[in-house]
C-alpha cells in the first residue's frame, strides 16, 4: 500500500544526492597568520610594522580592517606565502598612495604578475581609503603548491620607496579527494534506497 508512495520519495532523495556540490573551498589567511613569512632587514628602507599606520587627514578605521590587524611594508619589505590551491587573491587596506609611492610587485612561483592596485583604488569610487581592496588576483593555477611573493622596492638613486598595507589573503583549494567523497555519497544514496525498499516491503507485509 505505502510502498508506491514511499519509494518514489526515497528515489528522489537519492537523485538529489547526485547534484554536484561545491568541490572547492576558500581559505582566508589573515595578515597575522604565521603561515605568511615576512622578511625585511629592519632599516627604514626595508621594514614591516604591525601597528595600524596613522594617516592624515583620513585615519584608518580599524573596525573596517579584517581581524583588526595589518602588516605595513616599506621599502624592500617582502611577504611570502606557500599555499596549495588553484587560485589566490590579495586584499590591501589601500589609501590614496598609488601615485606617490613605488607599487609593490606580486609574483607567483618567481614570475612577476600584473597587479590591480590602481584599479582597486579607482573601484573605491572616491573613497580616500579603500578597505578589502582586491589588489591582486590569480586563478587557473595548476592544482598544487605555489609561492606567492609580495615585494616592495626602494631606489637608492632617487629615494623612491614602497608603502603598502596587507590585510588578508584568500586562496581557493580543491577539496581533497573530491572523487572518493562523491563515491561515498553515492554509496549512502544507494544504501538509503535499499533501506527504503526494505521498509516498504516490511510495511507491505504488515498491511
Ligand atoms: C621617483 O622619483 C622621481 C624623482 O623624484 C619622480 O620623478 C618619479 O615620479 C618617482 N616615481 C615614482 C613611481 O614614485
Ligand atoms: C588621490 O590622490 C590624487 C593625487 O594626490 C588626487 O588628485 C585625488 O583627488 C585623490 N583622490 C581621492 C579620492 O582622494
Ligand atoms: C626595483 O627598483 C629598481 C630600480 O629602481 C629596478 O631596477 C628593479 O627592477 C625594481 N624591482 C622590482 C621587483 O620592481
Ligand atoms: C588537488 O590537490 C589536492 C592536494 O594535493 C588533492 O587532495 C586533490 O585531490 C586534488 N584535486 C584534484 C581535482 O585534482
Amino acid at each position: 500500500m505505502y510502498s508506491s508512495r514511499i519509494l518514489p520519495a526515497f528515489i528522489l532523495l537519492s537523485v538529489l544526492h547526485f547534484a554536484p556540490g561545491a568541490s572547492s573551498k576558500e581559505i582566508v589567511v589573515d595578515d597575522a597568520d604565521t603561515s605568511i613569512v615576512y622578511t625585511a632587514d629592519g632599516t627604514l628602507s626595508s621594514i614591516w610594522q604591525t601597528t595600524i599606520p596613522s594617516l592624515k587627514p583620513e585615519p584608518i578605521d580599524s573596525t573596517q580592517v579584517h581581524a583588526g590587524t595589518v602588516h605595513s611594508g616599506s621599502g624592500t619589505a617582502k611577504a611570502s606565502l606557500e599555499f596549495t590551491g588553484v587560485g589566490i587573491d590579495v586584499y590591501f587596506v589601500l589609501p590614496n598612495l598609488t601615485t606617490l609611492f613605488v607599487l609593490p610587485t606580486f609574483s607567483i612561483d618567481g614570475v612577476i604578475q600584473p597587479d590591480r592596485i590602481k584599479q582597486a583604488f579607482l573601484d573605491g569610487n572616491g573613497a580616500k581609503i579603500v578597505y578589502n581592496a582586491p589588489v591582486f588576483s590569480k586563478s587557473e593555477l595548476s592544482n598544487g603548491t605555489h609561492l606567492l611573493e609580495i615585494a616592495g622596492n626602494y631606489s637608492t638613486a632617487d629615494g623612491n620607496t614602497s608603502h603598502f598595507i596587507i590585510d588578508y589573503i584568500k586562496y581557493t583549494q580543491l577539496e581533497p579527494s573530491a572523487n572518493s567523497n562523491r563515491a561515498s555519497i553515492i554509496g549512502i544514496s544507494f544504501g538509503a534506497c535499499f533501506v527504503s525498499i526494505a521498509i516498504a516491503i516490511f510495511m507491505n507485509q504488515l498491511l
